[in-house]
C-alpha cells in the first residue's frame, strides 16, 4: 500500500465505522449483466455495454477515494470471442473510446493502468490505446487499475508454465525453484496483489475463468444489480459485507 492510498483508506474506514484491517485493499470485479440491463429496457445489447463503460470510470474513481490499492476489472474474456461479430466490434470500439476517455481521471488521481490478458486478436486500435494509456500512467503512484481484456485464467497459468519451462531450458531456473511464489511471479499480474474481495454483478454464481490462481482465499460477493446500475452505494454494501467475513485461511477463527 502506498502513502497515497493509505490516507484515503483510513478516511473511508472511519466513515464506514470500520478499522482499516476490515477493509478490502485489493478488489476484483466481474462486470456482468450489461446485455440483460439493455434487454430489460428494450435497448440493443451494445447500449448496456456503453452504459457499463461509463460506470467503469465512476467506480474506479470511487475506489481511489475509498483507498483501494488495486482494482481489477474483467472487461472481455477469451471466451467472449464466441459472441456475434457485431457485438465484438461494438465492444472493441467502446474499449478504445473509454481507454482514451479515462486518461484525465487517471492522471489527476495517480491511477496506474495495467493490462492483463493476451494481446492476440485484439484490434490494433485497442492495443494502441491501451499502450498509450499504460505508458502515460506508468509512473503514477496511486491505485493500480488492472484491465482484464482478452483474459483467461487457465491461459494465464499455461503461459506461466511456458515461461518457467523456457527459463529451466536456459538454465536460468531449476525445478527446485518452482514454488507458489515462483508461479505467482510468472502470471500476468506480478505487480497486483491477490484480491481480498471478488464481486460479480447480475446474480451469476460463477467465476467464468477469472483470476483462477489469485482467488484461492478471496471473499466472493454477488449482487443482483446489473453492472450498468452498479454504484458507490452498492460498492460500500459489498465492503461492509466483506468486513463481517471471517477470513480463516484454513486456520482457526480470529473472531469470537
Ligand atoms: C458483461 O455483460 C460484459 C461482457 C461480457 C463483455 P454481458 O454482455 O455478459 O451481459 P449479460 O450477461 O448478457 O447480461
Ligand atoms: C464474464 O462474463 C466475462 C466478463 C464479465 C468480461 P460472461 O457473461 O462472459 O460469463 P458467462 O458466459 O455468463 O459465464
Ligand atoms: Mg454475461
Amino acid at each position: 500500500m502506498t502513502e497515497f492510498t493509505e490516507k484515503y483508506l483510513a478516511k473511508t474506514a472511519a466513515k464506514l465505522g470500520l478499522n482499516t484491517e476490515q477493509m478490502p485493499k485489493n478488489i476484483a470485479i466481474i462486470m456482468d449483466g450489461n446485455g440483460r440491463w439493455a434487454q430489460k429496457k428494450g435497448l440493443p445489447r451494445i447500449e448496456g455495454h456503453r452504459q457499463g463503460g461509463k460506470v467503469v470510470e465512476r467506480i474506479a474513481l470511487d475506489c481511489v477515494d475509498i483507498g483501494v490499492e488495486s482494482l481489477t476489472l474483467y472487461a472481455f474474456s477469451t471466451e467472449n470471442w464466441k459472441r456475434p461479430a457485431e457485438e465484438i466490434e461494438g465492444l472493441m470500439k467502446l474499449y478504445t473510446q473509454y481507454l482514451i476517455g479515462i486518461r484525465p481521471m487517471m492522471m489527476k488521481n495517480q491511477v496506474k493502468l495495467v493490462h492483463i490478458g493476451s494481446r492476440e486478436n485484439i484490434p490494433s486500435h485497442v492495443t494502441d490505446a491501451l499502450d498509450e494509456s499504460m505508458e502515460m500512467t506508468r509512473n503514477n503512484v496511486g491505485m493500480i487499475l488492472g484491465l482484464a481484456l482478452n483474459y483467461s485464467g487457465r491461459n494465464e497459468i499455461v503461459d506461466a508454465a511456458k515461461k518457467i519451462a523456457a527459463k529451466i531450458k536456459d538454465s536460468a531456473l531449476s525445478i527446485e525453484d518452482i514454488d507458489e511464489k515462483c508461479i505467482s511471479s510468472h502470471l500476468y499480474t506480478p505487480q497486483i496483489k491477490d484480491p481480498d474481495l471478488l464481486m460479480r454483478t447480475s446474480d451469476e454464481m460463477r467465476i467464468s475463468n477469472f483470476l483462477l490462481w489469485q482467488i484461492a482465499y478471496c471473499e466472493f460477493y454477488v449482487t443482483p444489480v446489473c453492472w450498468p446500475d452498479f454504484n458507490r452505494k452498492e460498492l460500500e454494501k459489498a465492503i461492509l459485507e466483506y468486513s463481517k467475513r471471517n477470513r480463516r485461511f484454513g486456520g482457526l477463527s480470529n473472531k469470537s
